[in-house]
């Protein structure tokens, strides 16, 4: 057993919370006014039987005795936990007893320095001082960004990194190394200015390396290592945080110094998505932190066919979690966390570190007049079609399409007169147009809700001895892959403590084993009990279709919680979303029948 399970099978959530909140019988359960907001009626309930709470008024949240009393006393999990097992007379290590680096992170961090150290003091490094001087990046940005360089000489690196203890297959494991084929090691990255990457955590996890001289290809990157994937990193966004969540608003923008630049000149919401559109995890990672986030976008490509395509994608990135069950969702969790998307044209042929090394107000300008994508595709892409013809306006409609059918019914209709305006034809056969790509939408979820619940792939039954949080945590943590479907999953999804705080930490974090690293000590043991857990089936294909099932009842599981309100207390506020709720149910249970006729 782990110390977890040992303080909470000694705790009891009637005892924790009623220790600060006087409790009245509520049948076989307790309520009280909710401790967390000011309300007349109770709408806060305790359940001895499955040792969970839940305030079904302003707060729409719910938890077991740890969540209570972080949220009572404002601490963080650990913190939480520790005093209830002082309380429980359980003792936990500190937190600190545990935290040695992993030895990749260590062997990235070294080399980081290492390169860094080249680059301010070898004497050959001069000519790339005064290249980064005259790019404008100063010695200070040089410094926080820990930018370096890679010697030109085969092996200087590993050559340190074995002379300081490491093993040349550490070095090798983490990207940083070669093995040739006569067993020979030697450097990765040579004579390039180095970028390393950092995940949100600020541990560096991997590196880019620019040519100096003028060859191809322009950046080499660490490959893909247990620390790094390019796709589910942000670069920068560790320094970036802080201004994110101040100003609400994150700029993503492609390159290293495109990030660094703006940094300087003090726009810290600065990230860069490293040259590729943005993808599902990228988008995770600034979920919860800001509130819009402004795409800038080169002019030279913003016309292009396939800047087009990258927009739709990052834009479907951003509806992703919207859609499903959860549309319209009324949970206010969901709604707070979307991140509205934004784009910015920038100046003809000019870089964002061009433009604000040379004008730095123009750049503050560029941002705040940054438009939605509909209204961006309405500005560029009638210029695109011969509106003139039929073929070109049936164009124009199918492409815009989509994008409307997603937006709140009130921006559908000034979106669709605006449309009827270019497009020049009447109400009747735009919805026409339409229609069918609303249609197209329909057959795409469809396809997708088929492909997930294949028949015979629902085991799930077999394995109700795992309960459903620990089993749906361990298919993600065994199947790096599924991050692409856990889109719809939300901390909220987890009433126990330690669940939640292992799912937002893991939101944020690239892999397990930064995940790893930035929880409490106890909660990376349990981490390491998930990933222990025996699956039932193998396989990605298995496991994405398990793991659709898990999401399934997840959400199910919270749907009945927001219900469950109704049976508790006959004279209880009535639950304003219950209507919806009641519909979405139903969806759920009308697509469960389907499954199961499909099996
Ligand atoms: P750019 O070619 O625009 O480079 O690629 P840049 O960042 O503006 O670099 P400078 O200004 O010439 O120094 C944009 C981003 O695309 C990724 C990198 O993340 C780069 O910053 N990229 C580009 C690669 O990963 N590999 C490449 O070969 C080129
Ligand atoms: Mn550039």
């Amino acid at each position: 057993m782990t110390l977890l399970d040992d303080v909470k099978q000694r705790l009891d959530i009637v005892e924790v919370v009623s220790r600060t909140v006087p409790l009245q019988p509520a049948g076989r359960n307790l309520k009280a006014r909710c401790p967390f907001h000011t309300e007349r009626t109770p709408s806060f309930y305790v359940f001895p039987e499955t040792q969970t709470w839940r305030c079904f008024g302003a707060c729409a949240t719910g938890g077991d005795a740890i969540g209570f009393v972080m949220r009572q006393e404002a601490v963080p999990f650990g913190e939480a936990l520790r005093r209830l097992a002082r309380e429980a007379g359980v003792s936990l290590p500190s937190p600190r007893a545990s935290l040695q680096a992993s030895p990749l992170l260590q062997v990235n961090k070294e080399a980081a320095q290492f390169y860094h150290r080249y680059l301010i003091q070898a004497p050959e490094a001069e000519p790339v001082r005064a290249y980064l001087s005259k790019r404008g990046i100063t010695t200070t940005s040089t410094e926080a960004f820990l930018l370096g360089l890679s010697p030109s000489q085969p092996s200087l690196l590993s050559e340190h990194l074995v002379g300081i203890g490491f093993s040349a297959e550490q070095g090798v494991e983490a990207g940083l190394l070669l093995r040739s084929e006569d067993g020979r090691i030697r450097d990765r990255f040579r004579g390039r200015l180095m970028f390393p990457i950092a995940d949100a955590g600020g541990q560096v996890v991997g590196f880019s390396g620019r040519v100096l001289d003028g060859s191809e290809p322009k950046y080499t990157n660490t490959p893909r290592t247990p620390l790094f994937d390019k796709g589910s990193l942000l670069y920068g966004l560790h320094r970036a945080v802080d201004g994110i969540r101040t100003s609400g608003t994150v700029v993503v923008v492609e390159g290293y110094t495109d990030v660094i630049v703006p940094h300087q000149a003090g726009f810290t919401n600065v990230v860069a998505s490293m040259g590729t559109s943005l993808t599902q995890q990228q988008v995770g990672l600034l979920e919860g932190l800001a509130k819009s986030c402004v795409l800038a976008l080169d002019p030279d490509v913003a016309g292009q066919e396939a800047t087009f395509r990258s927009l739709e994608g990052s834009w479907r990135v951003f509806q992703r979690p919207q859609m499903g069950y959860l549309q319209r969702s009324t949970v206010v969790y969901t709604r707070q966390n979307r991140v509205a998307l934004k784009i910015a044209a920038l100046p003809e042929g000019k870089d964002p570190d061009e433009v604000v090394l040379q004008d730095p107000d123009a750049w503050k300008r560029i941002i705040a007049e940054a438009r939605s994508l509909p209204d961006f595709l309405l500005e560029v892409l009638p210029r695109r079609y011969d509106l003139a013809m039929a073929e070109g306006r049936r164009q124009l409609a199918e492409r815009l399409g989509p994008v409307i059918v997603a937006l709140e019914p009130q921006d559908q209709d000034r979106y669709l007169t605006r449309l009827e305006q270019l497009v020049g034809v009447d109400r009747h056969t735009l919805d026409q147009l339409l229609g069918v790509s609303r249609q197209a939408m329909l057959r795409q979820a469809g396809v997708q809700t088929r492909a997930a619940s294949r028949p015979g792939a629902a085991p799930f039954r077999r394995a109700l001895a795992d309960p459903l949080e620990q089993y749906t945590l361990s298919l993600l943590f065994q199947e790096p892959a599924l991050r692409d479907q856990a889109g719809a999953l939300t901390p909220e999804h987890f009433v126990r403590a330690e669940h939640r705080e292992i799912f937002t930490a893991w939101q944020r974090c690239a892999t397990l084993e930064t995940v790893r690293q930035s929880v409490d000590p106890v909660l990376a043991q349990h981490v390491d009990r998930l990933l222990a857990l025996p699956s039932p089936v193998a396989g990605p294909t298995d496991r994405t279709a398990e793991f659709a099932e898990c999401v399934h009842r997840l959400e199910e599981r919270r749907l009945r919680l927001l219900k469950r309100h109704e049976g508790l207390d006959e004279e209880g506020a009535p639950v304003p979303a219950s209507l919806d709720v009641n519909r979405r149910l139903h969806q759920l249970f009308t697509e469960q029948r389907g499954k199961n006729r499909g099996d």
